[in-house]
This record gives C-alpha cells, sequence and structure tokens, in this order.
C-alpha cells in the first residue's frame, strides 16, 4: 500500500528559492562602528557579502562612534581591518567598489546632536526601495551598558517606526540575570515592536544547528526513536581550546554560565528537545524552542551541589605549548572565583523526554574544540551473539556542529570472518565532502536573514527570559558558596574530575572525549 505524503500548508512553492531572492536596498548603521567586533566580524563579512554580489548598488553602511573620522578616514581604517581580519578575502578591486558604500558618522550615544545628525546622514545616504521606503537595519555593536542609552535616544528622536523602516540587531548578553533582561526586554519593545528586534545569538546561524530540525523533522528512522523510549541520554559539549583571548575584563563580570550556557547551549538544546513545529515560519519554530524552555526542571541549591560542577583552568599545555592559567589571563586577579568550566544535568519534564538526562559541558582552554551533540540510544535488553566479554555497545548518533561539520552513526556488526563476534562501527556524513562547503560563515548568514526580514535564526523575548530563569538560580549558588579547589582543570584537559563523575556514578561517560 502506497502512503499519501501531504503537504504542508505552509510549504514553499517551487519557484521561490533562496538563491533568487532580492534584497531590498538598505542602510545598516553600526553603532560602535569602529569597535571590536565591526573591526573583526561585522566589515569582513559585509565585505564578503558584498564580494558574494549578495548586496544590492542601493545598500549603504554607516559606522557611528566616538572617533572623529570622516568617510575617507573610516573606509581607510576598514580597509586595513578587512586586509587583516578577511582572512585573504581583501583584494583591491572589489574594495574600491565596496568603499562607495561605506560612510562614517561621529557622536556620542548620549548626546541629542548626534541623532539628529545621524538622521540627516541617514537621509542623505540610503537608497529608497521599490515602495520608497528608506530600510534602515540599526546594529548595536556597543557594550551591553550602553544599548538602554541608545535605544531610548533612538525612540526619543522618533527614529524607530518612522520615518524609516527600521529594524534593530542587538548582539549578547541579552541582560545579565532575569531581571536585567526583563528591563532590558521592556526598553526594546518600548521603541521597537517584537518583530523589529533581531536579537543575535550567533550559533543560530551555524548551518547544522540550523540543520537539526530538517534532520529530525524529515527522517523517519530518527523522528520514531527522538523520545524517552528509545534514546538514554543526550550529551551537548561546547569546548572551546582557546582561553579567553585577552577579553578579561569581560569575562570575569560573565563567567561560562552567562557566556555560552544561557544562549547557544540552552539554544542548541532547544532544537533537539522541541516537538515539530506546526510549519517553517519563524514565531512556529520559537513557540517550541519556549515550551521546552518552560518544562525544564527548575534546580534547586542542593539539586546544583549535586549535579552541576564548574572549574577554572589553571597553567596546561595547548598543542604543545605552555599557556597560563585563568587566574594569570590578563585583566584577571590569581584570586578571581569565575568559573570558565560548566557540566551540568538538566530535565524536560514533558512526555516525550521525561526521566532522560540532558547533559550539558562546556569550557575554555579543553583539550579540542568541538561541538557536539550526541544522542545516545538505550541497550538492547539482551545480547544474543559474541563472547560474554564483549560489550554491546549503545548506538549513538553525533551531530557535530564544529570543526567539522557532520553527522554519524555508531552501530554493531559481525566482525569478518570470525564466526561470532560484534564489533563497533561508524557510518559518517560529511557537509564538506557532500555539498563542497567550506565550515559557514554565522555572521553572514544571519546579516543576510535579518536584511530579509526572517526572524527565524534570531531569539525572541520569551526565549531570552526562559533561558536567564533556568540558568539563574545556578548563578547565584555558585555566587553564596566559593568554590575551594579553583584552579581545578589543567588547560588542555576536558575538565575537573567530577565533571567525569556526574556521569560515572550514572554507569555513562561522555561520549565526546
Ligand atoms: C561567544 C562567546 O558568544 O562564543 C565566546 O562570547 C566564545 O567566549 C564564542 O569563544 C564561541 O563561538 P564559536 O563560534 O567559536 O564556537
Amino acid at each position: 500500500m502506497s502512503e499519501e505524503i501531504i503537504d504542508s500548508r505552509f510549504l514553499q512553492t517551487c519557484d521561490i528559492s533562496l538563491e533568487e531572492f532580492t534584497l531590498q536596498p538598505c542602510t545598516m548603521v553600526i553603532f560602535g562602528g569602529a569597535g571590536d567586533l565591526s573591526r573583526k566580524k561585522l566589515l569582513p563579512s559585509v565585505f564578503h557579502l558584498f564580494k558574494e554580489r549578495e548586496l544590492t548598488d542601493g545598500f549603504s553602511l554607516l559606522g557611528f562612534g566616538r572617533k572623529e573620522l570622516t568617510d575617507e578616514q573610516y573606509r581607510a581604517m576598514m580597509e586595513e581591518e578587512v586586509k587583516s581580519f578577511g582572512e585573504g578575502l581583501y583584494d583591491e578591486g572589489t574594495w574600491r567598489e565596496f568603499d562607495k558604500h561605506v560612510f562614517s558618522l561621529s557622536g556620542t550615544f548620549e548626546d541629542d546632536e548626534s541623532y539628529k545628525r545621524l538622521r540627516d546622514k541617514i537621509e542623505g545616504i540610503t537608497t529608497p526601495d521599490g515602495g520608497g521606503n528608506k530600510n534602515v537595519i540599526y546594529y548595536l555593536a556597543v557594550p551591553p551598558q550602553v544599548t538602554p542609552v541608545l535605544v531610548k535616544k533612538l525612540k526619543y528622536h522618533n527614529l524607530c517606526r518612522g520615518p524609516f523602516n527600521t529594524k534593530i540587531i542587538v548582539e549578547k548578553p541579552f541582560g545579565s540575570d532575569l531581571s536585567s533582561a526583563r528591563e532590558l526586554n521592556r526598553i526594546l519593545t518600548g521603541a521597537f515592536r517584537e518583530e523589529q528586534v533581531y536579537r543575535i545569538d550567533h550559533y543560530l546561524g551555524k548551518e547544522p544547528v540550523q540543520n537539526i530540525i530538517f534532520f529530525r523533522f524529515s527522517n523517519m528512522i530518527f523522528e520514531q526513536i527522538w523520545n524517552r523510549l528509545f534514546v538514554d541520554n543526550v550529551q551537548i559539549t561546547v569546548a572551546e581550546s582557546i582561553g579567553i583571548e585577552g577579553r578579561g575584563g569581560f569575562y570575569e563580570q560573565t563567567g561560562v554560565v552567562r557566556d555560552i550556557v544561557q544562549n547557544h547551549m540552552l539554544q542548541i538544546l532547544g532544537f533537539i528537545a522541541m516537538e515539530p513545529p506546526v510549519g517553517f515560519r519563524a514565531d512556529f519554530i520559537r513557540d517550541e524552542k519556549v515550551k521546552i524552555l518552560r518544562s525544564m526542571r527548575p534546580m534547586s541549591p542542593d539539586y546544583i551541589d549535586r549535579f552541576v560542577v564548574r572549574g577554572q583552568y589553571g597553567r596546561g599545555k595547548q598543542n604543545g605549548a605552555a599557556v597560563p592559567a585563568y587566574g594569570e589571563e590578563e585583566g584577571v586577579g590569581p584570586a578571581s572565583l569565575v568559573p570558565t568550566f560548566f557540566a551540568g544535568k538538566f530535565y524536560i519534564d514533558n512526555l516525550r523526554w521525561a526521566g532522560v538526562p540532558f547533559y550539558l559541558r562546556t569550557g575554555k582552554r579543553m583539550k579540542k574544540r568541538v561541538t557536539e551533540i550526541c544522542i545516545q540510544l538505550k541497550r538492547l535488553p539482551l545480547q544474543l551473539f559474541g563472547r560474554t566479554c564483549d560489550s554491546m555497545e549503545p548506538n549513538v548518533l553525533v551531530l557535530t556542529i564544529q570543526p567539522d561539520e557532520k553527522i554519524s552513526m555508531r552501530f554493531m556488526v559481525k566482525y569478518p570472518y570470525v564466526s561470532n563476534q560484534i564489533y563497533s562501527t561508524k557510518m559518517v556524513f560529511s557537509y564538506r565532502e557532500a555539498f563542497k562547503t567550506p565550515e559557514h560563515p554565522a555572521y553572514e548568514q544571519l546579516l543576510v536573514d535579518c536584511m530579509k526580514g526572517d526572524l527565524t535564526p534570531f531569539v525572541r523575548q520569551d526565549e531570552v527570559e526562559l533561558m536567564w530563569e533556568i540558568v539563574d538560580p545556578i548563578i547565584r549558588r555558585w555566587e553564596e558558596v566559593t568554590p575551594e579547589n579553583f584552579p581545578n582543570y589543567a588547560a588542555g584537559t576536558w575538565g575537573p574530575p567530577e565533571a567525569h563523575l556526574l556521569l560515572e556514578q550514572e554507569d555513562r561517560c561522555w561520549i565526546t572525549d
């Protein structure tokens, strides 16, 4: 009997393809136009999009910052940055075409006059779209404490909902706890409508993260086993080999939970655990993530002491070279109690996941850079083949987000030419081999999505608040109870022994080691 495939009413028609989508003319105003993020990431990304002909002739970039810079000076400065940070992107011919689209405006975020000049400058450089509208994207590449002032000023000067068609891109951190996030959201949504707000979590621009729901919901084989009946546990690892890269001041205020767990990790968890969305629309997908975040079991102080592990790296070796301890990094003191490592066990109290542990682990200066999601299936209840000393490895599905974008499945086979022996092996799908794509630059993808008006890879207000609700008790508990053994892992290792015990005491182990 042939099964009928029913199309979702949200399915796109074949004549709309991403490649054919033409972006509208727009001006991107970068607040903090000469800052770190702009120099290292944004300018190279925009230049690459220009080089790839993704941007229209009507595109302009306006760098707003404290430094007194003419358009020419700003262009010359950014040219040098793209040469240094563009990873071979720069070529003089394209830059000469590109820099006509680049402008600068000096001003301070508190000063009313600056916003008047901003309006005039936008008026002057923005090409209207086919409907006569002037599209403007504000990109807040500024320290988080500046955001409230800036947004209030944009509102006061009537730059949010008119006379331009505006969107605003906000970088993480979105607050530093639930109450500050609520306050920030109140200010943002007092000035802009929620649909104008694009909260960036760059993990959502990574192709393999976007793939999670496509993979889950387009394959009968995986969709059927994705639940408590088949899954023993889920592990999410975001391991970084780098340290804090000269950002001591920032990291001392942030620590691992605010930096990675509250955003990147809980977002990945949302995609892994969510129910199928009603269709492919930003809010349908965000609704499902919200339901997961809402179902996460709150953690008591006692639970945190038992099932959440913190760490801070000491001296060690990375790629054969000696590296300093966290306490010896610039901007950090030896007495610092800021954690650089996190491991914890989470539960999602819904029907799909009841009783299935989700182990999350992340850290700086770990053995290697890898971001992976491992779905470990339950063991078969009976071992039919092999010898008593053979161990039946459980099936494991691994989604590797970086550095090698791939999906692999571990399973058992008969060992050849031995009559009764089982052997654990794996099948690998590699993005690079299949699609000949390099690791996809997340920022470029997100900038294009924002220009198109696609909110799917951006984070909604309620998601942000729920993510804080989940991690706030951990941050609070860790502030209450002083760690006594910091630093407790050597740089270049997989973290403190307690992180391994967390799983070992439950007869499990970290799969990515
Ligand atoms: C950022 C954190 O959000 O993500 C950094 O602030 C971290 O501390 C970075 O290094 C990791 O991003 P990626 O894409 O290299 O995994």
